[in-house]
């Protein structure tokens, strides 16, 4: 399917993240004669040592032969300079945003940080890829953005179809995500900017984010507390490894959506929107029984763990919704891909990595 990327330039946001830096390094390895450049603002949401460790993981990388070249700068996308500047000094061919507060408990406690990533940056971000186009320039050829599965809600109908109504987010997270597609549809409508939103669905796997739930998981158990399982366990999440986030990036870059002439006799816009999720949704008390077992397996956790001692099954937080269950169709249409990543699988290459990274 990957048929390569022309020396093109791609300006990646959030480069020091969990996606992005599984997609800089896919990226640099699979195709020489790219160029990325990479800006992250390294915050502190969670363990900075762990963007660190990722930043550096792709300079190593770009420092070999025969990879595609990195170059990374330490900046905010809130910041409409920083951005303005970026975008006339690179030039980029195709833009992938990735950077945003993610998360759904902290935007109860830092709903400011939601504001100025999500929307303040995504805003600049629709802005430079508008003015890309200034003076007759080829400009911005696909511009792909992070949505969340969050936008579902509490949707009661599964799986998640993008056909669905989505207009009740449960968290300020959730309800950015939304405002960032009905912008790049706009922005997209307005200024031809070919764009496509995706919502992700609980992306795990090594060198993954210290705030979800399995990583929290994994560090409580080792040391010996006790984990909470909200909603007494019948909570169900669509656990999407990290790899297939990556291929389904990847292969969506490559199709940029085109412009149709609606019923109006006026062309539509370039926009669309894909769920990325693996579609087979798990409950939460299982998960965690395969995570326990992959922990005692990469020599984590102890042989005679005592599991029971250590679990805790508590209500529903705010801004928690039940299940979430991704309707892939669209994807596997359009793009002949589906994830496809056995749960089991992925857990055991994250608790595989986990052991090496704090050298247990
Ligand atoms: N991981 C998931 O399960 C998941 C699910 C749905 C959606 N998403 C979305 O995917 C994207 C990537 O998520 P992730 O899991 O890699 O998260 P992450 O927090 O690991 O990565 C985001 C990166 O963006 C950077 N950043 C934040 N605000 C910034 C700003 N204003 N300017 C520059 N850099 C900034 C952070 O330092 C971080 O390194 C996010 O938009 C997130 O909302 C993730």
């Amino acid at each position: 399917m990957h048929t390569g990327f022309n020396n093109k330039t791609f300006l990646l946001t959030g480069s020091s993240g969990f996606i992005g830096a599984s997609l800089s390094k896919r990226l640099l390895l699979e195709f020489p004669e790219v160029t990325i450049i990479g800006i992250d603002s390294m915050n502190d949401y969670y363990d900075v040592r762990l963007k660190e460790y990722r930043l550096s993981g792709l300079q190593t990388i770009a420092s070999e032969k025969n990879t595609g070249s990195f170059q990374f700068q330490k900046g905010n996308i809130a910041d409409k300079a920083t951005v303005t500047e970026l975008f006339r000094k690179y030039q980029p061919d195709i833009v992938v945003n990735l950077a945003a507060q993610a998360g759904v408990r902290y935007s109860i406690a830092n709903p400011d940080a939601y504001i100025e990533s999500n929307l303040i940056g995504f805003y600049n971000i629709l802005e430079a890829c508008r003015h890309s186009y200034d003076d007759g320039k080829t400009g911005v050829q696909h511009l792909v953005y992070a949505s969340s599965s969050s936008v579902y809600g509490s949707n009661k109908k599964v799986p998640y179809s993008v056909e669905d109504k989505v207009d009740n987010p449960v968290s300020l997270y959730a309800a950015t995500k939304k405002s960032n597609e009905l912008l790049a549809h706009a922005y997209s409508k307005l200024y031809n900017i070919p764009s496509t939103g995706l919502r992700f669905f609980t992306v795990y796997g090594p060198a993954g984010r210290p705030d979800m739930a399995y990583f929290g998981f994994a560090d409580k158990l080792r040391a010996g507390k006790k984990i909470q399982i909200f909603n007494y366990g019948n909570c169900q999440r669509d656990f999407t490894y990290i790899d297939d986030i990556v291929e389904g990036i990847l292969r969506v870059i490559q199709g940029p959506p085109k412009t149709e002439i609606g019923e109006d006799g006026l062309p539509s816009a370039p926009h669309a929107v894909y769920n990325i999720g693996n579609h087979q949704p798990v409950n939460l008390l299982e998960f965690v029984e395969i995570l326990q077992q992959e922990l005692i397996r990469a020599e984590v956790l102890p042989q005679d763990y005592n599991f029971e001692a250590h679990k805790e099954l508590v209500p529903m937080q705010l801004g928690d919704v039940p299940i979430t269950y991704a309707d892939t169709e669209a994807l596997r249409q359009e793009f002949g891909f589906q994830p496809n990543t056995p749960l089991r699988e992925g857990l055991r290459r994250f608790a595989q990595w986990y052991r090496e990274f704090y050298q247990i």
